[in-house]
């Protein structure tokens, strides 16, 4: 591993997004390794996405995009006429998306962003809710990036899990990049962070195995 690599873009997630493909998981200290669906995310949108798509075009206010990967939300998105932007660390992902044809920044979510505090709706999907290893730091930020009366849309763990944790990526030759902090949440958990956040519940549900959130911001905030 290269000194100074930093994780997604220096390791081989980010030849995952080049090539479209995988096996790629993210190792616990445990040695336990979770899956990341690099193929699916690399697809067009899917499944349980054509739900959370659909309330985003029900909103019908812009949607920022948090860890968009190679941007099958994104161009989707813009493809239903809901006006949409991707943020992303890794180069060859942000790529991805603008072939899609799909707006993108290659940013931090915790850096500057365009329009901070008037999105109408920001995405975490796809575990997206670990970037950082600290969901309380993520939370906020998404709560200074959206409107008052904007909602956040979250896909959770299915399980009652509550944990942050240090991981690599792990690609198929079993090369690993960068140790990094990461988080897994479950609904109630995310709920429950959420609300001292200023960010209330509206909803959950279930879709082809997928669990999500809608947390609206405080109107008055
Ligand atoms: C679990 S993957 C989810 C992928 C994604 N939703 C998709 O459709 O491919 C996490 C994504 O978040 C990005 N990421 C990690 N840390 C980030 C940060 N601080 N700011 C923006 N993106 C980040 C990674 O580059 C990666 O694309």
């Amino acid at each position: 591993m290269t000194a100074g690599a930093q994780p997604w873009v220096d390791d081989p997630f980010a030849e995952a997004m080049r090539s479209g493909h995988g096996p790629l998981w993210l190792r616990r200290p445990d040695g336990r390794r979770l899956r990341l669906e690099v193929e699916r995310w690399c697809a067009p949108a899917a499944g349980a996405d054509h739900e959370l798509l659909g309330r985003c075009a029900r909103l019908g206010r812009p949607v920022l995009d948090l860890g968009c990967g190679p941007g099958r939300l994104v161009a989707e998105l813009l493809a239903l006429g809901v006006p949409a932007m991707g943020v992303d660390v890794t180069l060859a992902a942000v790529a991805r998306t603008h072939d899609l044809g799909g707006p993108a920044l290659c940013r931090s979510v915790f850096d500057r962003l365009p329009a901070e505090g008037r999105w109408g709706v920001v995405l975490l999907a796809d575990g997206n809710l670990g970037i950082g290893g600290d969901p309380d730091a993520l939370l906020r930020r998404v709560a200074e990036l959206l409107t008052p009366g904007g909602q956040l849309l979250v896909e959770v763990e299915s399980t009652a899990v509550d944990e942050c944790l240090t991981v690599q990526v792990e690609g198929p030759d079993g090369r690993c990049g960068p140790p990094f902090p990461w988080a897994r949440l479950g609904a109630a958990a995310t709920a429950h962070r959420a609300a001292r956040t200023g960010l209330s519940e509206l909803e959950r549900w279930t879709s082809h195995g997928r669990t999500f959130l809608a947390l609206a911001r405080d109107r008055r905030a």
